[in-house]
């Protein structure tokens, strides 16, 4: 499938107001208009498109859906073939849900662990439009996509590495330097960086571990990392830099409960030619200063939709 990235990504938090405060003042993002459909929720830009994140009203914090960006009308039908031909079962998004998300159209899906995609192509853009939330010198964003999730899934199945790699077409990149099982794959149209998403494996719990954006400058990184110690923001990692990616960052956690990774890149990544096998997680740096998993992980049950879960097979 020839996908880009992540385009956008949503959420469902009880905590929209705290968003409202610390999404321009700490992170810089910009609020953008909400939809006269959708008044309660907030959505911010990190750049030119109309939106990349948006925070819905909900009961918990959880990721609600990863919007995957296909190149464009004739990659998203080949993809919407694809899935068929698999026997994904894929839903169209009506015109409401497309003009909510700014896109020309888009499906939905989910990945075998349950967690809820679409595939769009598309969204609405506006050149030179993107203004922060704060003195920031922009975000790395635009081609590329919004950034890098890493979710956390109670099993670690053959069926899910099929469905990202087969289906999908995603590309595997490793399984990083952690202890635990988890692993790392990028799009097949992603040259920028090593991975979009991680899935690790931690038995019985379900939810967003972290999201990675990167920013244009080393400044942005340090000054995000004044604000959040001058506001007492709990952090996950100090500032460090992977062994796999000649990136520096640090780790914080958001108000949903799962954390922020602030990314600088020193270098453009290559691909490596051979997979690598860290002997440790970073070069400097990178304390582990916090829980890895956050608030934003919990049960499956609490995490996926009562609906979904009821349809959902009994794994044997
Ligand atoms: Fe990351």
């Amino acid at each position: 499938m020839d996908i880009i990235g992540i385009g956008y990504l949503g959420f469902e938090t009880p905590k929209i107001e705290e968003w409202r405060d610390y999404g321009p003042n700490v992170m810089g993002y910009q609020i953008a208009k909400s939809a006269e459909t959708d008044p309660n929720s907030l959505y911010f830009r990190t750049d030119d498109r109309r939106h990349r994140l948006a925070f819905h009203p909900g009961p918990i914090d959880r990721l609600a859906y990863i919007g995957w960006e296909a190149k464009g009308r004739l990659e998203f039908i080949d993809a919407v073939e694809k899935f068929r031909a698999n026997g994904i079962e894929v839903t169209t998004g009506d015109a409401a849900l497309c003009e909510l998300r700014g896109v020309r159209e888009l499906i939905r899906f989910r990945d075998p662990v349950g967690y809820q995609h679409e595939l769009f192509y598309a969204q609405k853009w506006t050149p030179r439009s993107f203004t922060p939330g704060r003195p920031h010198g922009g975000f790395v964003a635009g081609k590329r996509g919004l950034g890098h999730v890493v979710l956390i899934t109670p099993e670690y199945t053959p069926e899910l590495e099929n469905f990202l790699i087969k289906i999908m077409g995603f590309k595997w990149y490793g399984a990083g330097a952690g202890k635990g099982r988890t692993g790392f794959f990028h799009t097949k149209l992603n040259t920028w960086t090593s991975h979009d998403i991680g899935y690790g494996h931690a038995p019985g719990r379900m939810g967003i571990q972290h999201m990675g954006m990167t920013v244009d400058s080393m400044r942005d990184v340090g000054e995000t990392y004044d604000l959040v110690k001058k506001r007492e923001i709990p952090l996950l990692m100090t500032l460090g830099q992977h062994s796999q990616d000649p990136c520096v960052s640090f780790y914080h956690f958001s108000p949903s409960g799962f954390a922020i990774e602030t990314i600088y890149e020193l270098e453009a990544w290559q691909p490596d030619g051979f997979e690598l096998n860290p002997e440790r997680l970073s070069l400097w740096g990178h304390e582990i200063v916090g829980p890895i998993l956050g608030t934003s992980v919990r049960t499956p049950e609490e995490v996926l939709d009562p609906a979904y879960l009821a349809s959902k097979p009994k794994a044997s």
